[in-house]
């Protein structure tokens, strides 16, 4: 049998979890191309991620962004980084991704996660709250079950962007050994 190969990397997890750090990082070493999600979805609505959740709400939000990860999942030679919110929203299903697409799903606390979401205000509407260590650990447990879809999980608390991406790119070439470039 001709094993799969490697079309593209998918990034799932928390706000925080460093899915456009690592992302970055892994499309340099790979020599491909990062798209994040909510970029995409930023420059296509033409506003920030604040502002379409406050003019269309999170049902906006999701359909935008069910579009956007759609169009992006037939990719050639990419690392995506959905939103945190995208693979546990209805039309998010990791079981769906097209074939050639390795699933990862970078796995913050929620102390770590709102640690490191403090730095970006505004793009984070779901954690904008009083107490948004509350909020988070609140969503990391429901959703949980869904990012746990990804085929590979990479815990992240304590490791350095470096350490996460190297911890992929060996599975990645233990997987796909005919597929990564030299
Ligand atoms: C969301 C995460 C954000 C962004 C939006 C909703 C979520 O993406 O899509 O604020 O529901 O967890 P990041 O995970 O890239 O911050």
């Amino acid at each position: 049998m001709t094993p799969v190969a490697l079309e593209r990397v998918l990034l799932v997890g928390f706000m925080g979890s460093g899915k456009t750090s690592v992302g970055r990082l892994l499309a340099e070493r790979l020599g491909w191309r990062f798209v994040d999600f909510d970029d995409v979805v930023e420059s296509e609505a033409g506003a920030r991620i604040a502002e379409i959740f406050r003019a269309a709400g999170e049902s906006g939000f999701r359909a935008l962004e069910a579009e956007v990860a759609e169009r992006l999942l037939s990719g050639r030679h990419v690392v995506l980084g959905s939103g945190g919110g995208w693979a546990a929203a209805a039309a998010g299903r990791l079981d769906e991704v097209p074939s050639g697409t390795a699933t990862f799903w970078l796995r913050v606390s929620a102390e770590e996660a709102v640690r490191r979401a403090v730095g970006q205000p505004g793009q984070r509407p779901l954690l904008d709250r009083p107490d948004p260590l509350e909020a988070a650990r609140r969503l990391i447990e429901e959703r949980a079950p869904r990012y746990g879809e990804a085929r590979w999980t990479v815990d992240t608390d304590g490791s350095s962007v470096e350490d996460v991406t190297a911890g992929i790119l060996a599975i990645l070439a233990r997987e796909y050994p005919d597929s990564l470039p030299d």
